[in-house]
């Protein structure tokens, strides 16, 4: 690739007739795209095929242009994979470099290939046929990363850990219950994509420049060749807008927001304060000075890189806001953040699924923790409430009958009967069945509760459908 010490007078542009002088080295480094937009270049290949097709069947360029086009684009594409290609920087971006190589390989077919359309609605195609193969690809990471987390929710289905609020142990929850919370979320963040999608998948070619085309142009038959569902509707919306990668980075966002609550509480249940779960040593690291430290890197970074996808949103937003009608090239800007938002979504879900199958529990710690924070206490209450009282005077009772366990040292299922029925009258033998967290947890056996055989209908629910 030509460097930013090009000279001059090689700045000779497809447009170069209007101009008097070539634009500096500089401006000309500041302007091109070929540096990032290269990665569409199947995409592009792939439009310029529909596109010349199209052409031909309409009687626009002969057949032997068109056979030409073909071989020379087939050409191409095996330089590119092969990494035999010479992208150039004078040739600005993806869409000319590919032009004038074609060009140079068969003569004036490769001129005729532009014909009827723009790098406007050229561009605006590629980067959809993109970002399609890039939800196709999130949607199928996300099936891996929920069949991980409905495989890990199945073993603990019934393995009690400390639910909490405010990060205190409030009532007891099993970690299967855990974990299908973050299934519920990937749920949806699947479904945003899937939705993201269809808007995503229109032909904006045909729209040319912003204005439409003179020549008989048949855009449904383009539409149909490249498997998109329809064409945009209106040439100015087409070439301008990126409501649809916006939308994309929204629906990252928030699958990365899930993802670092996630990673958030992984760091919190490794923490050797907490000891609840060990993750496999692929996905931490040593520290180079503190030779007893395993730190969970993965993680830890995963919460780091929501933080670049959120930019990316914030960056097409503020992209988007002040262009008017039409195209303007502000949007080569698109580029980056997408690429950037659609390999960190890739790269995370890939590991995830990974890092999830690799979690160790250790039971016995979350059944510590929730022995030491009165875990029960309103399902006591409730107890009361059920045997006739208000349930403000149940509350009131069980805060007492804590104090006292609190003052002991114990914990709510410790203490005697004798004890507790000074509390309150209504107590009997039958409270241990509901003090225990066997009982607390088969007792909210209503869908969407914990009680393990809830958890195992919603995993069952789940499993038929993923297929
Ligand atoms: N590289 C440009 C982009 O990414 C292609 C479109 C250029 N169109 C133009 N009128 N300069 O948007």
């Amino acid at each position: 690739m030509a460097d930013q010490q090009s000279n001059r007078d090689d700045a000779v542009k497809a447009w170069s007739g209007r101009f008097s002088e070539p634009v500096s080295a500089l401006v000309m480094r500041y302007t091109a795209s070929v540096f990032f937009d290269q990665r569409m270049a199947a995409q592009d290949i792939r439009g310029s095929l529909a596109h010349a097709r199209m052409l031909a069947r309409q009687g626009i360029i002969g057949d032997d242009d068109l056979a030409d086009i073909e071989r020379g684009l087939g050409q191409i594409r095996e330089e590119i994979e092969r990494g035999e290609f010479a992208w150039s920087l004078q040739d600005e971006d993806v869409h000319l470099n590919i032009e004038k190589r074609l060009t140079a390989l068969i003569g004036d077919a490769g001129k005729r290939l532009h014909t009827g359309r723009s790098r406007n609605d050229q561009v605006a195609t590629d980067i959809r046929l993109w970002l399609r193969d890039a939800i196709d690809q999130i949607l199928a990471l996300l099936v891996d990363y929920q069949r991980a987390l409905l495989d890990l929710a199945d073993t603990h289905a019934a393995t009690p850990l400390p639910g909490f609020t405010h990060l205190q142990v409030a009532q007891p929850v099993t970690f299967g219950h855990h974990l299908m919370a973050y299934y519920e979320m990937s749920r949806r963040d699947a479904e945003r994509f899937a939705d993201c999608r269809k808007r995503v998948n229109r032909l904006p070619l045909g729209a040319a420049a912003l204005a439409g085309t003179s020549y008989p142009i048949d855009r449904e038959f383009v539409a149909r060749e490249l498997d998109f569902d329809g064409v945009c509707e209106n040439s100015l919306d087409a070439v301008s807008d990126r409501d649809f990668g916006i939308e994309f980075c929204a629906a990252a966002a928030l699958t990365m927001t899930h993802l670092s609550r996630f990673s958030e509480e992984l760091i919190l249940w490794m923490s050797p304060r907490v000891g609840f779960i060990d993750l496999a040593d692929r996905f931490c690291t040593g520290s180079s000075i503190m030779p007893q430290k395993k730190n969970p890197d993965v993680p830890e970074l995963v919460r780091g890189k929501t933080g670049r996808v959120n930019g990316s949103l914030i960056s097409l937003l503020t992209l988007m806001k002040g262009q008017p009608l039409a195209y303007n090239k502000d949007n080569q800007e698109d580029k980056e953040p997408l690429f950037d938002t659609a390999d960190t979504v890739i790269d995370t879900l890939r590991i995830y699924a990974d890092m999830i199958s690799g979690i160790r529990v250790k039971a016995d710690a979350m059944r510590d923790a929730l022995n030491q924070g009165f875990a029960t206490a309103t399902d006591l209450a409730d107890y009361l409430v059920k045997k006739g009282l208000p349930f403000r005077d149940a509350h009131e009772v069980v805060a007492r009958a804590v104090r006292a366990a609190e003052e002991r040292g114990c914990d709510l299922p410790d203490l005697p009967l004798g004890d507790l029925r000074a509390f309150s009258e209504l107590i009997d033998e039958d409270v241990y069945q509901v003090l225990t967290v066997e009982g607390a947890l088969d007792s909210r056996n209503h869908i969407g509760g914990t009680a393990p055989a809830q958890v195992r209908a919603a995993i069952a629910r789940a499993r038929a459908a993923l297929g």
